[in-house]
Formats: C-alpha cells, structure tokens, sequence
C-alpha cells in the first residue's frame, strides 16, 4: 500500500496512490476514510493507477475546526477540491470515478461540473435525489449533537445501518472497521459533512443528461440506499449499468469485495 501526503490548497491531505495505467479516483462515503477502500488496492492497482484520499476533515486529513464545523461541507466545495487535488498530483487525462454515498453525491457533482475531467463514474450505494426536509432536520440535529457529544453516539446508532442487520452478525470485522472509522472522524468534519449533504442539490435531472457510461452499484440488504431506488435512478441513466449484489448492506466495496472488484474492472473497459 502507498500512502503518500500533499498539500492541497493549503490542508494537509493523505491518500493512497497505487499501481499504474489509467488513474481510478475511489472516493469514501460519510463518515468514514480511504480505509474503506482496502479490498480494492491490490486488485484494482493491477490494473490502473488507484488513488483514494481522504477527504477535507476525514481520515488523517487535517480536521475542520469549530469555527469551520458550521459552514456546510457541500457537495459542490468536495467536487471541486477533487478537481484542485487531481491538479496537485499532476493528473489531467479523463479519470474513472468510484463513488460510495456521500462519495457518490460527490460525484454527480464533479461530472456536473468537471465532465471533461471524467471517463467513467460508478455511483455506489448512493442516490440522485436531495433529502426530504424531514431528513434535512435530522441532519442539523446530527450536526448540532457531533458538536456536543462528539461521534461515540454516532459509531454506535449509524455502523450497524451502514451494515445491515444481518450482517451486523455475519460480518463483525467490517461493523468494528466501520465503527473505528467512525470514532477517529473529527466531530467537527461529521457537523459540517451533515450540513453539507443536507443542502444537496436534486440530481435526478441531471442523470437523465448524463452522457458517459455509468455503472450503479447496490446491495441487496441496503436499508440507507435501498437497490430499489438505485435501480429506478439507473433506469433514468442514458445507457447505465445495475448491479445489486448479495449479502451486502451499504458498503459493497468491503462487503462484497471479490464479486465488486470483477464488475468494477470490467466495467472500466467499456469504451467511452
Ligand atoms: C454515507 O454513507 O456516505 C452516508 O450514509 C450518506 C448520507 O448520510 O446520506
């Protein structure tokens, strides 16, 4: 594995940076880090060059400070720091993006708004709609609740949903990598992550423009992003691909790793 560390616009940023050929950007979802990607490393860098930072306040990125904690982290800032990051380590031919939840938010985003930058995306557990005003309170009292009683609470009400109830008993170690991502993110990065998604622009328009191919990823036990609702977005998606995949809740990428890996390496060989 190789970590590396850079300076992106003036914030300490760690990522991985592994293998060579045609760059693969995996972006981690809320709350959690670049360790989520583990499984894909090796396999995916025998192929193509895999980079997974850590986004602006998570992981080992330098964490947000309290004055930083009440400024949303939107969607819009993440896809383009992507853009400054990619700049910064001197990478300018068209990426594959991989996505997962807040990662896939972002990354409607940066096709939105950086499309010559991209060659081909994969939403992963993710949607294309903006929350309901019902989830956009909850997220401002999860923000508010960070802030005061830092992320325990958090590690130990959201791991088990990001897993699935069955298998939070069949998989213990991806509960326990999950809850310790969790527990190392920054209270101050989980507030202004929360606000940030809370102000997500509706995407549904947009994946109907969408014009380079794209693969949607669910799992079959996903209650947060269920298969469903992934499904009918691809079915919108001009030309998309679906694949569900069993025995996983929201994090297909750990939770189904050898099946996930398959579909992802062939899926980057569909041409443009
Ligand atoms: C994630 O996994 O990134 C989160 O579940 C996204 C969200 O809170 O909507």
């Amino acid at each position: 594995m190789s970590l590396r560390q850079q300076e992106v616009a003036g914030r300490a940023t760690q990522f991985i940076d592994q293998g060579k050929g045609a760059p693969v950007l995996l972006v981690h979802g809320f709350p959690l880090d670049h360790t989520m990607w583990v499984h894909q490393l090796d396999e995916l860098s025998k192929h193509h060059r895999v980079i997974a930072p850590d986004l602006p306040g998570f992981g080992q990125s330098v964490a947000l400070n309290d004055a930083q904690s009440s400024t949303p982290l939107t969607m819009p800032r993440l896809a383009d720091w992507l853009a400054t990051f990619l700049d910064t380590i001197e990478i300018a031919e068209p990426i594959h993006y991989c996505g997962l939840s807040m990662g896939g938010y972002v990354g409607w985003e940066f096709a939105s708004r950086h499309r010559h930058r991209l060659s081909h995306l994969i939403a992963c557990n993710t949607r294309a709609a903006s929350d309901s005003d019902l989830v956009r309170r909850a997220r401002k009292v999860a923000a508010a609740n960070a802030r005061t009683h830092g992320t325990e609470l958090l590690a130990e009400t959201m791991a088990p949903k990001l897993v699935g109830e069955k298998q939070t008993h069949t998989q213990p170690n991806v509960l326990k990598s999950i809850q310790s991502m969790i527990r190392r993110t920054a209270p101050t990065s989980v507030a202004a992550g929360q606000l940030g998604m809370a102000e997500r622009e509706d995407m549904l328009e947009f994946v109907q423009s969408i014009d380079f191919p794209t693969l949607f990823v669910a799992g079959q036990d996903d209650t947060v992003t269920p298969p469903d609702e992934m499904e009918s977005n691809a079915k919108l998606t001009p030309g998309a691909k679906y694949h569900c995949f069993e025995n996983a809740g929201h994090l297909v990428p750990m939770q189904a790793a050898v099946s996930f890996n398959k579909v992802v390496i062939d899926f980057f060989e569909q041409p443009t």
